[in-house]
């Protein structure tokens, strides 16, 4: 496990962007597994910079999100499909049929979620997983529990996640209270895996994650047992390391 600190979530952003870029410099029909949320929105920024400037080349690339709320249209603007088309995919040349983010309106979610699973795995499984994290240590939208769920799946949003996203929406009571997610075990089969984490309010989860108990109470912190993992961090967020 690796941890790298920087002074700004800028200079965060820049990172995760430059192993990615090496990524798809170096393999350019590689799978990458990406995050919604503020966190990733630098990244997204400097890979956009980086196609423009010709560095980059998205034709071959395919992608798989890791979660949507569940019963919001996808065409709504606070669900995770019109967030990567406005933040990544209507910027760069990725083919929007090599996208992928799970289908929270599906009839059978428990069948979307085992097809999410099996297109992953026919596609060759994730090369690099983009993440943030939740301020209760979430990873996609696996929230704390007394086990870590393998596969991708329906889940219960905690209360602290609906304050957290609330910001999105124009209440609480708008927030979703389901999402579909994929489980731990897809995103531990990542052959690479980049955790991004800025602010104060990720402090502590960063914390339990890194020194705590390997435990699904804090389920980023089964990411230690991955053979390659990264935490980017800014100052702020690894202030109580
Ligand atoms: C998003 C996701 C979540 C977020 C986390 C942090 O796809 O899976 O785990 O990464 O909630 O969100 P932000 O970055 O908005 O603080």
């Amino acid at each position: 496990m690796q941890i790298h600190l920087y002074d700004h979530a800028e200079q965060v952003g820049q990172a995760a962007a430059t192993l990615i870029a090496a990524q798809v410099i170096s393999k350019p029909d590689s799978v990458l597994g990406l995050a919604t949320g503020s966190t990733p929105i630098p990244t997204y920024q400097a890979l956009i910079k980086m196609y423009r400037d010709g560095v980059l080349d998205f034709s071959k690339v395919r992608t798989f999100n890791l979660d949507e709320y569940c019963k919001l249209p996808i065409d709504h603007e606070c669900s995770y499909h019109s967030f990567m088309r406005e933040q990544l995919f209507d910027h760069i040349n990725l083919p929007l049929d090599h996208t992928r983010v799970p289908n929270g309106n599906a009839e059978n979610l428990q069948e979307e979620g085992a097809n999410y699973d099996m297109a992953i795995s026919r596609a060759g499984g994730i090369d690099i997983q983009v993440l943030g994290i939740g301020r209760n240590g979430h990873i996609g939208f696996n929230e704390p529990a007394n086990a870590f769920v393998y596969g991708c799946h329906v889940v219960n949003l905690t209360q602290s996640t609906i304050e957290a996203n609330r910001r999105f929406f124009d209440s609480e009571d708008d927030v979703p209270r389901q999402a579909i997610s994929l489980g731990i075990g897809s995103i531990m089969n990542a052959r690479k895996v980049l955790l991004l984490a800025t602010g104060e309010d990720k402090a502590q989860a960063i914390r339990d994650a890194i020194y705590g108990d390997i435990n699904p109470k804090t389920q980023a912190s089964i990411l230690r047992t991955h053979p390659d993992v990264i935490f980017l961090l800014d100052k702020a967020a690894a202030g109580l390391l």
